[in-house]
């Protein structure tokens, strides 16, 4: 394994300039407009998982998108390494903050990453992520180090659900057995500080519509009389949150696994800065549930927050005017334990309750999905401290996220399996942000680390 930074270094030209090719497809699984770039990004990444030295290789149909399955099968009495990651990307807009096209990547040095980073739309969510798994491979390939068996399966709707993956997990138990999955769908701390995220939270998503008088009314011949939708809706979203920014939503903590002092002091340990997290966003100060830090309020608390919120006239000048309908998309966050079913649910039963008499209430569930804590005591996780040791010389701090990758749970239900998150981006990458990006030291570290977890992982179990 000890080549692997070798190979790095003579190839690493090529990996680069194989990731841009990759990045200038529009593959935003959200829109239908860009269908036929989602397929043809499937097609891609087939392509390079065959030329990485995969034996076998299909496209899995399905009802959405494509899964792209890939298999090195070495010897079955070895242990089997699932590889997980996505090849779809989120929607680029707003278009115009970007600095330069989200589909024509280009390579630009920041503070952050003085040997350059690539910015594109998936550039680190999860284009770039995943293939320094294609590359890991082709290097262990090549370099007849492959050290056990590995199956690579990349999915096209992440960004929207996973509804067909939750599918084809579900039909696939065989195909898909395995020892541990591996994914690089995550982030960490910073580049001299290596972190393996050992957590995920979940997801509950709705949208709400509130509707009054059947048609828009005059506000002055019907203002004062007949309930405004969005003056009821904004004050039942206010109502969602006491003064402590506790969520009022009843039962919604009972199942909240709540940290104890001792966990809570070793989460404290990572390094924080309040005074430059504050800078990076340019606010004057944190907000969020009392009690709770900032670290733990972005990672084992729940949240409840409004993604967007439309209704009435939103146009040129004034118009007076009592709208019939007022909507807002809601997600919630949420902790190991809750159910999203059973908060969506809770939720909704809540939100029907508080509406005043004279406005009807309708809420849509979107997806969702549970959270996911990986077990630290484990040869998986283990091989993956001792990887990141060899490749950044330092021990990785274990970091609850407080994002989410709702099939990580369904993994573990369906399969069986452990993810371990081995994630190498950073937050200030700005993923699903205009000008997202991925480090150059960042990716080459990702192909540097795999190799290594590999080699702890069948050879330490
Ligand atoms: N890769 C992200 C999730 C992520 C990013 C987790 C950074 C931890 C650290 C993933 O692509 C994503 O965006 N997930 C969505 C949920 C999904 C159901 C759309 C999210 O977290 O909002
Ligand atoms: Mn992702
Ligand atoms: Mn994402």
């Amino acid at each position: 394994m000890d080549s692997v930074k070798n190979y790095i270094q003579e190839n690493k030209d090529r990996f680069i300039a194989e990731l841009i090719e990759l990045l200038k497809m529009p593959s935003i699984s959200a829109d239908a407009a860009y269908s036929q770039d989602v397929l043809n990004t499937s097609e891609a990444v087939k392509d390079a998982l065959e030329k990485a030295g995969c034996d076998k290789v299909e496209i899995c149909e399905t009802p959405g998108y494509p899964i792209v399955y890939g298999e090195k099968t070495i010897d079955p009495a070895l242990p089997t390494v699932l590889v997980y990651g996505h090849y779809d990307v989120q929607p680029a807009d707003p278009i115009e903050l970007w600095d330069s096209d989200p589909f024509e990547p280009v390579i630009k040095k920041t503070d952050i990453h003085p040997d350059g980073a690539i910015f594109a739309r998936g550039a680190c969510d999860d284009k770039g992520q995943m293939f320094m798994h294609v590359k890991a491979l082709e290097y262990m390939v090549r370099n007849n180090v492959l050290p056990c068996n590995v199956k690579f399966m990349i999915e096209g709707e992440e960004e929207v659900g996973s509804g067909s993956l939750s599918w084809f997990v579900k039909n696939n138990h065989e195909k898909l057995k395995n020892d541990i999955i591996l994914i690089s769908d995550t982030g960490m701390l910073a580049n001299d500080t290596p972190s393996i995220t050992t957590g995920l939270r979940g997801l509950s998503y709705v949208e709400v519509e509130v509707t009054s008088a059947n048609r828009d009314l005059h506000s002055g011949l019907y203002g004062g009389a007949v309930a405004n939708p969005i003056n009821v809706l904004t004050k039942m979203i206010a109502s969602l949150h006491d003064e402590n920014n506790h969520i009022t939503i009843p039962h919604f903590y009972d199942k909240v696994e709540e940290l104890s002092q001792a966990e809570r002091d070793e989460m404290a340990k990572a390094p924080f800065s309040l005074e430059a997290y504050k800078k990076a966003l340019d606010i004057d100060a944190v907000y969020g549930e009392k009690g709770y830090t900032t670290t733990e309020r972005a990672s084992i608390r729940p949240t409840l927050d409004v993604n967007g919120i439309w209704g009435g006239y939103t146009g040129q000048g004034a118009k007076t005017v009592i709208p019939s309908k007022a909507y807002a998309k809601i997600s919630m966050r949420l902790v190991p334990n809750q159910d999203n079913l059973e908060i969506t649910e809770l939720f909704t039963k809540h939100f029907e309750s508080i509406a005043p008499a004279g406005v009807r209430v309708k809420v849509t569930p979107h997806h969702g999905g549970q959270g996911y804590v990986t077990p630290t005591d484990t040869p998986a996780y283990q091989a993956a401290v001792k990887a990141c040791k060899e490749s950044f010389g330092k021990e990785p701090i274990p970091v609850r996220s407080g994002g989410s990758i709702p099939i990580v749970a369904l993994f573990e239900e369906e399969l069986g399996s452990k993810s371990i998150l081995l994630g190498f981006g950073l937050d200030s990458d700005a993923i699903h942000s205009p000008n997202e990006h991925y480090g150059i030291f960042n990716f080459l570290k990702g192909i540097e680390t795999i190799p290594w977890f590999y080699h702890y992982f069948v050879n330490n179990k």
